[in-house]
This record gives C-alpha cells, sequence and structure tokens, in this order.
C-alpha cells in the first residue's frame, strides 16, 4: 500500500478514535463508518442518514476477529459461512454480545456482521482493530452508493473523510442470513445464493417471507420501498417496452429508460448477465434520476435464481 493511502488509513482511525464518521467503500456498497462500540458514534450514523434509530447496523470485522467477542452463541453454521465466504458479500446474523452497544442493531439482541473484501476496508479494519458499524452511505431509502462521488453527491461535507476505493465490484449490498433463530432465513438475498449457503451449512435457507417464527426482522433492506430513486419508475417487460414508452411520451412526459443489451429512447443499456447488471445497477439508477426525467421505465431482467438479488433491488425500486 502507498504511503498516501498509508496516510489516509492513519487519518481514518483517529477520526473513527474520535467518535467521527468515515466513509469507506467495500465490494459490494460504500458504507458510512463508526466505532461499533461507541454509542455516540453510532448516533451520528443515524442522524446523518435520517435513520429511524430501530434500523439495526452491519458491524464490520477484522478478518482476525473472534465471533465470541461480538455474538452470545456462534453456531457451527455461522463458522462454517463464515470460512467459505469471508472476507465476502455475506452478513451474519447472531445473538448480539453483551458488550455490543443495543443501539448498534437498534434495540434487538440481535447482530449484524460481515467481512468486506476490498483492500482499503480490510487495511482500514486492520488498523483500527475493532467493528466498524456501517450502512450503506445514503440518506434512508436512497439508492445506495458504489463510488466515492455518490457519497459525496449524497452527504457533501458532512462526512470528514471518504476513503475512494473505486467503483464496488458487486455493486449490491450483502446477502443477509439470519442464524439467530435455528433455521437460516435469507432476509436480503445477495451475490451468495441460496444454493451457496446449503451448500456449506447442509440445511437449505428459508426466504424472509416464508419465515413465521419469532418476531418479524426490522430489516430496512425489507421494506418494500426502498434503494429507490427519486423519479417515479416503472418495471416494464421488454415486449412492451417500447409500445409503454411511446404512450408516456405521448402525454408529454420525458422518460429515462434503463434497458437490456440495447438502448432505447433516452437511457442507458446494462449487460444482460446478472452480475454486470448489478454491478452497474445504482450508478445507472443515479444517472437517470439526475437526467431530469419525469419518468423512468426499467425492463424486467430475465428470470431465475441469478438474477434474484436483481430483481429483490428493482421491486423496491419502483414500489
Ligand atoms: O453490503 C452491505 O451489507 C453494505 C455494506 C456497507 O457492508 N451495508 C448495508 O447496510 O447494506 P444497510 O444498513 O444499508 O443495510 C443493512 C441491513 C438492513 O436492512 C438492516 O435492517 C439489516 O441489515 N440488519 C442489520 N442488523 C440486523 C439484525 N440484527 N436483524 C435483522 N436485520 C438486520
Ligand atoms: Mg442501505
Amino acid at each position: 500500500m502507498s504511503g498516501e493511502t498509508d496516510a489516509l488509513i492513519t487519518r481514518a482511525v483517529e477520526l473513527l478514535r474520535a467518535g467521527q464518521l468515515v466513509a469507506l467503500p467495500t465490494e459490494t456498497v460504500y458504507g458510512l463508518g463508526a466505532d461499533a462500540l461507541n454509542p455516540a458514534a453510532l448516533a451520528r450514523i443515524f442522524a446523518l442518514k435520517g435513520r429511524p434509530a430501530d434500523h439495526p447496523l452491519i458491524v464490520h470485522l477484522p478478518p482476525d476477529a473472534a465471533l465470541e467477542d461480538w455474538a452470545r452463541e456462534v453456531p457451527a453454521s455461522a463458522r462454517a459461512l463464515a470460512a467459505a465466504f469471508w472476507p465476502g458479500p455475506l452478513t451474519l446474523i447472531l445473538r448480539r454480545h453483551a458488550r455490543v452497544p443495543a443501539a448498534v442493531s437498534g434495540g434487538q439482541d440481535t447482530l449484524a456482521l460481515r467481512v468486506p473484501d476490498h483492500p482499503l476496508a480490510l487495511a482500514l479494519l486492520r488498523a483500527f482493530g475493532s467493528g466498524i458499524a456501517a450502512p450503506s452511505a445514503n440518506r434512508f431509502g436512497h439508492v445506495s452508493p458504489t463510488t466515492a462521488a455518490h457519497v459525496r453527491a449524497e452527504f457533501g461535507d458532512a462526512v470528514p473523510l471518504i476513503l475512494d476505493g473505486g467503483p464496488c465490484r458487486v455493486g449490491l449490498e450483502s446477502t443477509i442470513v439470519d442464524l439467530s433463530r435455528g433455521v437460516p432465513v435469507v432476509l436480503r438475498p445477495g451475490a451468495i445464493g441460496a444454493a451457496d449457503i446449503a451448500r456449506v451449512t447442509g440445511v437449505a435457507p428459508h426466504a424472509a417471507d416464508a419465515d413465521r417464527h419469532g418476531p418479524a426482522p426490522r430489516a430496512s433492506g425489507l421494506l418494500a420501498r426502498h434503494y429507490a430513486p427519486r423519479t417515479p419508475a416503472e418495471l416494464v417487460d421488454g415486449a412492451a417496452l417500447p409500445g409503454r414508452l411511446a404512450q408516456l411520451k405521448a402525454q408529454g412526459l420525458r422518460v429515462g429508460v434503463l434497458a437490456l443489451r440495447r438502448p432505447l429512447g433516452d437511457g442507458i443499456a446494462l449487460d444482460d448477465e446478472p452480475a454486470a447488471y448489478g454491478q452497474r445497477l445504482y450508478a445507472a439508477l443515479r444517472e437517470l434520476d439526475g437526467g431530469g426525467f419525469d419518468r423512468l421505465l426499467i425492463e424486467t431482467p430475465p428470470p431465475g435464481e441469478a438474477w434474484r438479488a436483481v430483481h429483490d433491488r428493482l421491486r423496491r425500486a419502483v414500489a
């Protein structure tokens, strides 16, 4: 790592120790980070994001952290998933250790943990030597940031330091698996799929909406409208897209189109492959949101398990 990067990491650690916020890149999206054990610093995250205080945060851990220091119980499935996928885009929900402030998880007795797979995030976590609580670095309900410029557009100078790690490789938030209630439950789909989890744990995880046990998890990723552009958006099948576009234009509306493979009208075309599509999706939504359109039309991607995380985010973006 260069001397310049070293100096930035040192500065970031100083800020975190002083209870300030630091925006950091991860492989999924950028996070708005604070010392996970400092309640005053955690309060800054909620205030800046405009996030309700009962919406829990994810704690990012250094790769050598002991899960027992953060969770009261560490089931074998958690060890297996961590060994298989960390560092990586997988968040595990476990029962929160008593030393971790309840504010991190919005008062719940569980805690979300992950080790992110990004060299700058890992360097920061190693240097800090403890957990960094970080939600996505966007205003509550808005599209997650996948570049440092997106974070700046959300918060301007209100964040004292934004570490620039380039565009995020995955582009969609981590898969969240709840292991605190017996059977693994996927609370938010992501790059790591249900089949990956089943292969490692030997148990097919339930989907959040199929789960009928225990209190409803307060995961903001589960809100119907979330990850949303400000411009009203519609999901439309490819075959119906030209017709719907003509119809809206006939009403005098300016329409931006997020198409697959080939651009249509004014807009952007994304790759017809789920990983590439997911990587670019949020940047494309932001670009269209800034394009002065009255309405956005989003071409429905193909069906199938590989597209699940993309479908989940698009459904919420148009809700
Ligand atoms: O990829 C990611 O997960 C990114 C990067 C920065 O790591 N983070 C992220 O954080 O997406 P956030 O706060 O925007 O979304 C975290 C999700 C929320 O839906 C939250 O409610 C859920 O995790 N969550 C956190 N702790 C939880 C808990 N104890 N029980 C249930 N859901 C929880
Ligand atoms: Mg978020």
